[in-house]
């Protein structure tokens, strides 16, 4: 059953405001006041997949509530509404694999019914950690809704054909924060076999590349996957390089490189992958298999140039209604929506200039998410998160009622995300 009502248990003003972007988003939202009416309510409704807390104000009702949830056999996520500076305090910031999670105030309504939509979603996805992040073998997909098909992961390209917009530094840090707060399972892929520098802003020198594995599997007969290649990184993230070298790629065949990439979904949430700025054969497969292309746009006029030229070809393509656009160092004055207008792309998300700290992170040889996991560009980071996961795509067409068909269909009323 779609777990799709929202128990809120919010001050008056908030609750009205949250209650009206869920109702508008198509979840009923549920006021309670007590820990005895969340008691009543769980005791007589099974559909009930978040509840929003406030972790600020009568922390003994919220603890009640908390434990309600938790209660037995039962794990509803909870959502903890707090002031930026208890979460701080609290030292809560960056925890992984949790179900529930922490919302600072003040909030948007909206920018919190997105954290819900998110939420709900992974409540209703089965993960299996005991299988060490990777899925051996996929069982036959039967006439269940939630088969194996289903648990397909998305692949995600970074692309923009100008250099410097920024696809590095998006495809690195939303793969670690998918990885660390979101506890997906992530492989993130350096496609860029000319200037690559995935792997060493991870601090990860000398990595076994498909180009290496490959030319190995020649002689010794395997056929190894990009998971069985790719390198774990300290954040969790299994990292794969194409090739180290530009030179001697002749290995890394089109048409191979984007099967690998198709399987790899079986092993992983999300295949993130970090593209070099060409239409070249390789880059158009890949773009073929993808499910969405995030197009990072700084607001300037040649990456918006570059990436108006993007969108026409993937009208020749038949790619177009993958595209979206993430305003990159975002808070220069020009505004979201005149750039989506120009651009003719609806925008994810946007990411503030971050100053300096994406390259003392990449110096370090850790994301920002790990080393600034407080700094807000990675709240920026985090919504463009919720948002990938809020709109993912049921990798495989269903009869419209599968796990991630409650969020499908036109109900998006944000401007900012619809689709042109
Ligand atoms: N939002 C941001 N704030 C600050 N610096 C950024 C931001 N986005 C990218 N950068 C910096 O800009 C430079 C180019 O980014 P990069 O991700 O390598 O671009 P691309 O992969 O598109 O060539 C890097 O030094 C990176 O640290
Ligand atoms: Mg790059």
């Amino acid at each position: 059953m779609p777990r799709s009502a929202v128990a809120i248990a919010l001050p008056p003003a908030e609750l009205v405001a949250v209650s009206a972007q869920l109702a508008e988003a198509g979840y009923e939202a549920i006021a309670v006041n007590t820990a005895e009416e969340l008691e009543v309510l769980l005791s007589t409704r099974r559909d009930i997949g978040v509840a929003i807390l406030d972790g600020e104000n009568d922390f003994d009702r919220t603890i009640e509530m908390y434990s309600l949830l938790h209660e037995e056999d039962r794990n509803i996520p909870a959502l903890m509404v707090v002031a930026a500076r208890a979460l701080d305090r609290m030292g809560l910031a960056g925890r992984a694999r949790v179900s529930d999670e922490y919302f600072t105030r003040p909030y948007s309504a909206e920018s919190l019914r997105w954290r819900v939509e998110a939420m709900l979603i992974r409540a209703e996805v089965p993960t299996d950690d005991s299988t060490g992040g990777v899925i051996d073998t996929e069982p036959e997909p039967g006439p269940a809704i939630d088969s194996a098909e289903s648990r397909r992961g998305q692949i995600v390209i970074v692309f923009n054909p100008k250099g410097g917009v920024g696809k590095t530094t998006i495809a690195v840090n939303i793969a670690a924060m998918l990885q660390i707060r979101k506890g997906q399972r992530v492989l993130l892929v350096d496609c860029d076999t000319v200037t690559g520098h995935v792997a060493s802003s991870l601090g990860m020198e000398n990595v076994r590349t498909v180009a290496d594995a490959w030319t190995d599997d020649l002689s010794s007969g395997a056929s190894e996957t990009f998971s069985e290649i790719a390198s774990p990184h300290t954040s969790g993230v299994s990292v794969l390089v194409m090739a180290e070298s530009p030179l001697h790629t002749e290995i890394l065949e089109p048409k191979r490189v984007a099967e690998a990439i198709t399987s790899a979904r079986q092993a992983f949430d999300w295949v993130v992958v970090d593209m070099h700025p060409d239409y070249g054969p390789l880059n158009q497969v890949i773009f073929e298999r993808a499910d969405k292309i995030i197009v990072p746009v700084t607001p300037d006029v040649p990456a918006i140039r570059a990436a108006v030229q993007l969108r026409e070809v993937a009208v020749e393509l038949q790619i177009r209604d993958r595209l979206a656009m993430v305003v990159n160092r975002a808070n220069s004055g020009v505004s979201v929506a005149d750039m989506e207008r120009t651009v003719g792309m609806p925008a994810l998300a946007e990411v503030r200039s971050a100053g300096m700290l994406f390259v003392r992170a990449a110096n370090e040889g850790r994301s920002a998410v790990e080393r600034f996991p407080k700094e807000k560009v990675i709240d920026d980071i985090e919504q463009l998160a919720d948002r990938m996961i809020a709109t993912a795509e049921p990798s495989v067409a269903k009869t419209g009622s599968g796990f991630l068909g409650i969020f499908g269909g036109g109900r998006n009323t944000n401007p900012s995300v619809r689709a042109s």
